[in-house]
């Protein structure tokens, strides 16, 4: 039978179930990571769990998300994860070293096999052909202790690059131009394959930035087969030996196919405040810029920086323009220094700033009140950038590099023939900020500061569910809307209490006071909620506020798994309608709940303000529903005296 690839990576990893679109499947994990945000409950989760050294082939704990130290917690939060790494068998990425996945697709990212991440944007490396996902803490250390990871089998939609792109375009405008298409919702249950004769111009940190932003289509994950191109990526570090060739076999059979003509594409621009609000930037050029920031997870590799060197060379960004670069790596930053483009970027006026995540997730370089900030990263919601009010539009480093020239957003394709990018450099080795594990055996002492505290454990269900619907919301509703990631949060990440008071404070601040005055509750919300980051302080903090269930239109998948993960209920109105029949303060009531839970499909509940009933849905494997039962995931894993 033919099989598509990623077919044949996920059956020579399948642990339980069949590969059907719908159906729950358990897979092997060859690897894991995390970041810091993530990373600190992750290593609690594992602690926990009794098991002395990681299980998996290879688990790496990146710091990039928050490194600065200017108070003890992150620097406690560093040492912690650092010394439980050293512990468990785990590779330690010290702060600085760069951001998880361009230094993983350096370093460690192999093709045919599997990572389980602690990140949303795991999936970057799906362009070296690694089947890579996504997922919570919890379920990132369930796979570091051996245990298998379950999700539903997403359907296959190979996407057909045909062609070339044309001068001024790049790999990010053909994610973007799927954005445009699909929108934030239209990767759900979803894994991207991609295919077709415009791979072969594409180089595998191009094919990264595309698997990069498959995450913002709510995609599982996205997948490139592995050639000549990616061959020759190993090889460049070092890592030839890693190489095997994969890919789809001929006439294999998709659920859905997309096609993308390279050569149709044009420089695109994603407006604010959503990566798949997208036009060309032909449509809205002119608009003044305050900063340009060149760099993140999605576009920070050697090649995309060195192409927005050329483009500086021997100019001036425009006075009004802050250019802020972030290399991914030391590797990258190394390559810019011997190559000469770290010259020209500074020369051109370019704040050089740590290889670290920084302005993506507002930990500096937050824009002016107002201010209009273009970058080259992945997700520009509304307050991310650490200003409310600022609008951040998404685009391509070579539009990034125009644009900081002219202080405004520029097509670059009037401007001139796109500069030449010299790649014969070799990749540079630098790996004087990893730190590998020690033996199996040699004692080492986790070192606790005072910032670690002991994370909420769900528990079980009661056979009565009451409670007051504490907050509404919309659709779309992101992580970041429920657990604010800003910069003056981000070192709390592992202290919940501390956290939990700002649990939805950009759209009701007085949310977990009256949470807590009510003693928990619930949440009401429109569809995709608990869209963007896999951060699961987005369901310990309304754990710890009591919120029992979220009553939705729809969910985000990784958030979904959270709520399971930590015993919340994620229901569904069975009729999109009946969303509109439940208001804020509104008293609704679940009877006989275990019994629902156990079995049903279909959930009676009945609003005791509006006396009306309601017809709520549960949609969840029998593990996920002896999950829910268990109080979580943790207690679920602990009953059953492992996995
Ligand atoms: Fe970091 Fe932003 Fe990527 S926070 S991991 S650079 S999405």
């Amino acid at each position: 039978m033919t099989q598509s690839l990623v077919s044949k990576i996920l059956s020579q990893h399948l642990v339980s179930g069949q590969m059907c679109a719908g159906e729950e499947i358990g897979i092997h994990i060859d690897q894991t990571l995390t970041q810091d945000s993530t990373g600190t409950m992750a290593y609690l989760q594992l602690e926990a769990m009794g098991i002395s050294r990681v299980k998996t082939k290879l688990s790496v704990a990146y710091v990039d998300h928050n490194t600065l130290q200017s108070g003890f917690e992150n620097a406690d939060d560093h040492l912690y994860i650092q010394t439980v790494a050293a512990k468990h068998g785990i590779v330690f990425s010290k702060p600085g070293n760069g951001i998880c996945h361009q230094v993983h697709l350096e370093k460690f990212a192999r093709p045919g096999w599997t990572l389980l991440g602690s990140d949303s944007h795991t999936p970057t490396a799906g362009g070296i052909g690694m089947l890579a996902i996504g997922a919570g803490g919890l379920d990132v250390a369930v796979a570091m202790a051996g245990g298998p990871y379950y999700f539903t089998m997403p359907k296959i939609c190979q996407v057909q690059l045909i062609g070339k792109l044309p001068p001024w375009c790049s790999a990010k405008d053909i994610i973007l131009e799927l954005l445009r298409r699909l929108t934030v919702k239209g990767g759900v249950g979803r894994i991207f394959e991609y295919a077709g004769d415009g791979l072969e111009t594409l180089t595998v940190p191009e094919r990264a930035t595309i698997c990069n932003m498959g995450a913002e289509l709510g995609a599982t994950t996205s997948l490139f087969p592995s050639d000549a191109m990616t061959r020759s990526f190993l090889a460049s570090q070092g890592r030839e030996a890693d190489w095997l060739p994969l890919a789809a076999d001929p006439g294999a059979v998709y659920d859905e196919t997309i096609m993308i003509r390279l050569d149709k594409l044009q420089p695109l621009v994603a407006l604010p405040h959503s990566p798949d609000n997208v036009v060309p930037v032909a449509k809205v050029a002119g608009i003044k810029i305050d900063q340009v920031a060149i760099g993140s997870c999605t576009n920070s590799s050697y090649l995309d920086l060195a192409k927005a060197a050329k483009i500086l060379e021997g100019k001036r960004a425009h006075p009004d323009v802050s250019l802020v670069i972030a290399p991914g790596s030391r590797q990258v930053l190394t390559m810019l220094a011997d190559s000469g483009a770290l010259s020209a970027l500074l020369r051109a006026g370019a704040r050089l700033l740590e290889c670290a995540c920084g302005p993506c997730i507002g930990m500096g370089q937050a824009p002016k009140s107002g201010g209009v900030s273009l970058r080259t990263f992945n997700r520009n919601f509304a307050g991310r950038s650490g200003t409310p009010d600022a609008k951040v539009y998404l685009c391509s480093p070579e539009v990034a590099a125009v644009s900081a020239l002219t202080g405004k957003l520029t097509d670059p394709s009037e401007y001139g023939q796109p500069p030449l990018v010299d790649m014969s450099i070799t990749s540079t080795r630098n790996d004087n900020l990893l730190i590998f594990p020690p033996g199996q055996g040699q004692a080492t002492e986790v070192v606790r500061g005072p910032n670690i505290k002991p994370f909420p454990v769900a528990k079980c269900p009661q056979d009565t569910l009451t409670g007051t619907v504490l907050l509404k919301v919309g659709d779309n509703i992101t992580t970041d809307h429920i657990m604010p990631s800003h910069a003056h949060l981000l070192p709390y990440r592992s202290n919940i209490p501390y956290l939990a008071q700002f649990c939805f404070s950009g759209i009701d601040a007085q949310f977990p006071n009256r949470a807590l005055a009510q003693g928990g509750g619930l949440i009401v919300a429109g569809a995709n909620y608990g869209q963007g980051s896999s951060r699961e302080h987005a369901a310990l903090a309304p754990l710890y506020l009591g919120i029992k269930a979220v009553i939705a239109q729809s969910f985000a998948r990784i958030h979904r798994a959270n709520l399971i993960n930590y015993g919340i209920l994620p229901l569904l109105f069975a009729l999109p309608g009946d969303y509109g029949k439940v208001a804020q303060d509104d008293t609704l009531s679940i009877d006989n709940l275990l019994e629902q839970i156990k079995g049903n499909e279909f959930v009676r509940a009945f609003n005791a303000t509006s006396g009306q009933e309601l017809v709520l849905r549960l949609i969840a494997t029998p593990r996920e529903r002896e999950i829910i039962l268990a109080g979580g995931l943790l207690n679920f894993n602990m009953h059953r005296g492992g996995f």
